[in-house]
């Protein structure tokens, strides 16, 4: 007989499904999942959902027949349905046979974690499936560990993180699909029977075409307040794969890292561990997947959560690779007297033999520019201080050019197929390191880590990537783990984050890859916020951010004022709708401050010591999505309050300005209905006239029940409001 153990465990002993089973309920304050682990070997997911008391369980059996899941289903034996992991062992059998070997919580510094063994039955394989509660959130994360206790190779096909029995129902899937330029569109589709597929396979810029992220509701089409929501996504920043599998009766979420090409040897004693797929569940719609993700990611899954941002100045669309210490400087003292705190100097800065003057060359190449910069970075961080503003600095460590000092002595660093010619990205030339290759996960470590040692008043690093994994060859790996490479680059990007992190926890690193390639939690553990996207157009902006906001929280959100008409789209806007787009995240500019008008630069300092004002609400706030741009019903409003609801936030803009058309009524859902707020309006282009609800009082009855009417504000094409509500 199997010995049982379970370590701090207040598991049930019920005898509904077996005498020997043994229950365990893990849960956070609004959720709970409901795990059964038996002493005939056999484990099941009984429950996810919102919270339930162990004493419920017995009641899950009574009623209820079509839920109960294995935990880790496998591939070739007594299995013909989804299964979560399939490996071929030495001798060639293609099955294995797990079974329960133990189970039992523990606690971390975080949370509070639940573990179930799993054993072959004959062969040397253990696996073992984590459920963690995140302590203080609604998040449980789970992945596992799969250990080769034998000494011959085991090859991996497959390797989920979780396999996700849902209630089978009305379900809709709720996604965020994009491009470049266009991130974050959100899909809502009815889920049909049958698999519906989403995975990434650029290998590096994984977020972009669909993120990792799924909401699928249990219960109707999905609303923003209301209606059970389940939430998920996953901390991998290579290919992934999260299918949704459903049929007459079932509904099963299997999501992992995407095994298409990418079998995986597993040697004698080693341990591979999947990446966690973090979990929530809400009865408040999607509002309450968006703002349970937050908080865990101000907590846990984002650099610095608690740390409000920096108001900056990037060079990028200002002055793009016309880089020079003159204009540098003169941006700083720009900034500075806008009120902004920091400046961000993009590419264009660097390469010896091979200056960086467009995007043909150089990459590699970390050494500054003289020609642009006769004082190298050194006199622009004491430039920074005279003016006032800290300084960062943008580089693209995981990549060469082909035209660089660095192919030239190491043309055997990049990603290449044997007897194939290098395929390459941007300019021409571009190409991408073989981080597989721990020399070169050193190389790429030093890139930060000498502009930081020669300068440590680097405040802030934008880390870019602007290719693909398009070569799936290393000259570093043998010829039998060539399948391994995605996984392995990553894994070796990992180690490089993480070092970096090691020496210099202060440091914000802003991820950017194209835009909005990387927006994911496979990243963010190591960045503080993400550039969202290349298109800074504000009236697009609204539609991008609003669907990253499903997802990624306000604090994280990179948001730029930039020129009119827009650089990509030829949009004109109006400056003040421009601030109002971007004060919804962290707010920074990214034009020439020098060909502002002086009404613009009057506004700007206004605004940008408002954004002051309610940058702990915007950053660490609870957001609330309000009317959807989406829904094209002529404007659009979000909210942000305050933990104690003292303070709201109120955005509003008119995207479709029809003449008499009429405004759609603002209810404020996230108020608090026994208080008594008064109104400001943040940014009145001309400081005397304000918003006519100026200085009203209003109670948070009025505001849920009735709402804010906004007409006088937002009678005209590209109209816009921030208002600040403070409770008397
Ligand atoms: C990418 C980024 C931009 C900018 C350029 C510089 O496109 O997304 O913000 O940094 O690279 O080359």
């Amino acid at each position: 007989m199997k010995i049982f153990y379970s370590l701090l465990t207040s598991a049930l002993s019920l005898f509904a499904i077996s005498a020997s089973a043994q229950h365990y309920v893990l849960s956070t304050p609004k959720t709970s999942i409901a795990v059964t682990a038996n002493q005939d070997g056999n484990a099941y997911i009984q429950y996810y959902g919102a919270k339930i008391e162990q004493n419920d369980i017995q009641g899950l059996f009574n009623v209820r027949s079509n839920f109960t899941r294995p935990l880790y289903p496998q591939h070739g034996y007594n299995n013909n349905k989804e299964e979560a992991i399939s490996a071929i062992l030495p001798d060639g059998n293609t099955s294995l046979d797990l079974a329960v070997a133990s189970a039992g919580r523990s606690s971390d510094p975080t949370g509070q974690l639940l573990v179930v063994t799993l054993k072959d039955k004959v062969y040397p394989v253990q696996v073992k499936v984590y459920f963690k509660a995140y302590n203080g959130t609604d998040i449980i994360s789970t992945w596992s560990d799969i250990t080769n206790l034998g000494k011959r190779d085991i090859k991996l096909n497959r390797y989920c993180s979780a396999f996700m029995p849902l209630q089978r129902g009305d379900n809709y899937l709720v996604h965020m699909h994009g491009a470049w330029a266009a991130e974050n569109e959100i899909d809502n589709t009815p889920v049909p029977n049958g698999e519906i597929v989403l995975a990434e396979k650029d290998g590096m810029r994984t977020a972009w075409v669909n993120n990792p992220s799924i909401m699928m509701t249990l219960d109707g089409s999905p609303r923003e307040e209301s209606g059970q929501v389940f939430g998920g996504t996953l901390l991998w920043s290579g290919n992934y794969k999260i299918r949704c599998v459903a049929s007459n009766r079932r509904l099963t979420v299997i999501a992992g890292i995407n095994e298409d090409n990418s079998q995986y040897t597993l040697e004698g004693g080693e341990t591979f561990t999947t990446p966690e797929f973090a979990m929530t569940f809400s009865n408040e719609g999607k509002g309450g997947v968006s703002r349970a993700f937050h908080t865990w990611a101000r907590k846990y899954a984002l650099q610095h959560g608690d740390r409000l941002r920096d108001i900056l100045l990037n060079s990028w669309e200002g002055v793009y690779f016309d880089i020079s210490q003159p204009k540098m400087e003169e941006m700083m003292a720009n900034v500075h007297k806008l009120g902004g705190e920091l400046f961000v100097m993009d590419d264009g800065w660097f390469g010896n033999k091979y200056p960086r003057n467009n995007g043909t060359s150089s990459l590699g190449d970390w050494t500054v520019d003289t020609r642009k910069l006769p004082g190298g970075i050194k006199s622009l961080t004491e430039a920074a201080k005279r003016h006032g503003v800290k300084f960062g600095i943008w580089i693209e460590p995981e990549m060469a050019n082909i035209k660089s000092e660095l192919y030239e002595k190491h043309p055997d660093w990049i990603l290449q197929v044997k007897n194939r010619k290098p395929t390459v990205g941007r300019g021409g030339t571009q190409v991408l390191l073989d981080l597989c290759n721990p020399k070169v996960q050193d190389f790429v470590y030093s890139v930060t880590d000498n502009l930081m040692k020669e300068n440590p008043d680097i405040a802030y690093i934008k880390w870019d990537c602007n290719f693909s994994l398009m070569d799936w060859g290393s000259t570093y790996l043998p010829a039998d783990r060539q399948s391994e490479l995605n996984v392995r680059y990553h894994m070796g990007l990992r180690k490089v984050l993480q070092r970096i992190r090691t020496k210099y926890p202060d440091l914000v690193i802003q991820c950017c890859a194209s835009g909005g390639g990387r927006i994911s939690y496979g990243f963010l553990p190591w960045f503080d916020e993400f550039w969202c996207s290349d298109n800074t157009d504000a009236f697009q902006r609204l539609f991008i951010q609003w669907g990253t906001s499903h997802f990624y929280p306000a604090i994280a959100m990179a948001a730029h004022v930039s020129a009119s008409p827009n650089h990509q789209t030829k949009r004109e806007t109006p400056f003040k709708f421009r601030f109002d787009v971007a004060m919804q995240g962290r707010l920074g500019i990214e034009l020439d401050p020098a060909k502002m008008s002086n009404q613009e630069r009057e506004f700007a300092t206004r605004a940008i010591a408002s954004y002051k004002e309610i940058r702990p609400v915007v950053q660490l706030g609870d957001l609330y999505r309000l009317i959807s741009p989406f829904e094209h019903k002529c404007i659009s409003a979000l909210m942000y309050a305050s933990p104690d609801k003292s303070k709201l936030v109120v955005y509003a803009y008119n995207l479709n300005y029809l003449y008499y058309q009429g405004v759609p009524t603002i209810k404020l859902t996230g108020a608090d209905e026994n208080k008594v707020y008064r109104i400001k309006d943040l940014t009145p282009w001309d400081a005397s006239k304000p918003c006519p609800l100026n200085g009203k009082t209003v109670s948070g009855r009025v505001l849920h029940n009735s709402g804010l009417q906004l007409d006088a504000s937002l009678n005209s094409p590209m109209a816009s409001v921030v208002l600040e509500l403070v409770a008397e």
